[in-house]
């Protein structure tokens, strides 16, 4: 049985952990070749490693999704690798709390912009001319259910996934006005088990104002389906999105989130 991304060329940021982890790895099982690119040069290779340890096709570079310069490298790496890229999951991603927005620092507040927003507008530009060179594509950008709503405490964190969501809508226009044959879609996950919570507090430049948070814990309120999300639903999202399957669908935002954007639910079983 052939794979749903079976021959197509796929490079995921903030490969190594979490969501893009799941993704990569995803993406590989269903026969796509995965450039996997962060700045864990630790986790990056492990992640790697497991793909080809299953027989499935991976590669790692080293990349901070804020430079420039390395874009314009790991873009011409990938054409001298696979001469296309058919498929971008612009998914690296930080998350900066603070008790009130008074308290948010200038410094951070442009950090977790530099990642979130100024890496997928990279991302975008420079892998946008070698789709279109070798015949289209799908983008997809790791917005947030902090893309559609928001969530005190997380307003800086919320302007850069609100900012991901149009971004995607935007370039999905520009990219059908072009007929180049690339789809531009963003995702929207809730409350994710991953490696991120565990990072939140410490993200404010060691000030860490905030007990750490357990996305479980704050599942069983927030969610109407009980329970956080794990990485391989998320990836499932993904791959739709890589794939044939979603040949007619731009412009659209995907929310896995177990019910959260829909609203409350009182549980009665
Ligand atoms: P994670 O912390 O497990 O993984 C993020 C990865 O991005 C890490 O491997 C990290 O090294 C990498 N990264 C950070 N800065 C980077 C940079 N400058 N250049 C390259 N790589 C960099 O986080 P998770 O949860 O997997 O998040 C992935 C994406 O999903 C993020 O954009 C996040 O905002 C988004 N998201 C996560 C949710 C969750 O509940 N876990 C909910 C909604 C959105």
């Amino acid at each position: 049985m052939t794979g749903q991304v079976e021959g197509k060329i796929a490079l995921v940021t903030g490969g190594a952990s979490g969501i893009g982890a799941a993704v990569a790895e995803l993406l590989a099982r269903e026969g796509a070749s995965v450039v996997v690119t962060d700045i864990d040069e630790l986790r990056g290779p492990e992640v790697v490693a497991g793909i080809t340890a299953h027989g499935h096709r991976a590669t790692f570079l080293h990349q901070d999704v804020t430079s420039e310069p390395r874009w314009a490298e790991v873009i011409a790496k990938v054409e001298r690798l696979h001469g296309r890229l058919d498929i971008l999951v612009s998914n690296a991603g930080i998350g900066i709390a603070v008790p009130s927005i008074t308290e948010m620092s200038l410094s951070d507040w442009r950090r977790q912009t530099a990642i979130n927003l100024d890496g997928v507008f990279l991302s975008v530009k420079h892998s946008l001319p070698l789709m279109r060179k070798t015949g289209g594509g799908s983008i997809i950008l790791m917005s947030s259910l902090a893309g559609l709503r928001g969530a005190a405490g997380l307003a800086g964190y919320c302007a850069t996934k609100g900012g991901v969501r149009l971004f995607a809508k935007a370039v999905a226009l520009e990219c059908a006005s072009f007929s180049d044959g690339i789809r531009v879609n963003s995702v929207h996950p809730g409350i994710i088990e991953t490696p991120i919570w565990g990072k939140i507090p410490t993200e404010a430049e060691g000030r860490g104002q905030n007990a750490p948070i357990d996305p479980e814990e704050r599942a069983k309120v927030a969610v109407p389906l009980g329970r956080a999300g794990q990485a391989e639903e998320i990836a499932a999202g993904v791959l739709y999105l890589a794939s044939d399957a979603a040949r007619y669908v731009t412009g659209t935002e995907l929310v896995i989130d177990g019910g959260m954007y829909a609203g409350g639910v009182v549980r009665r079983g």
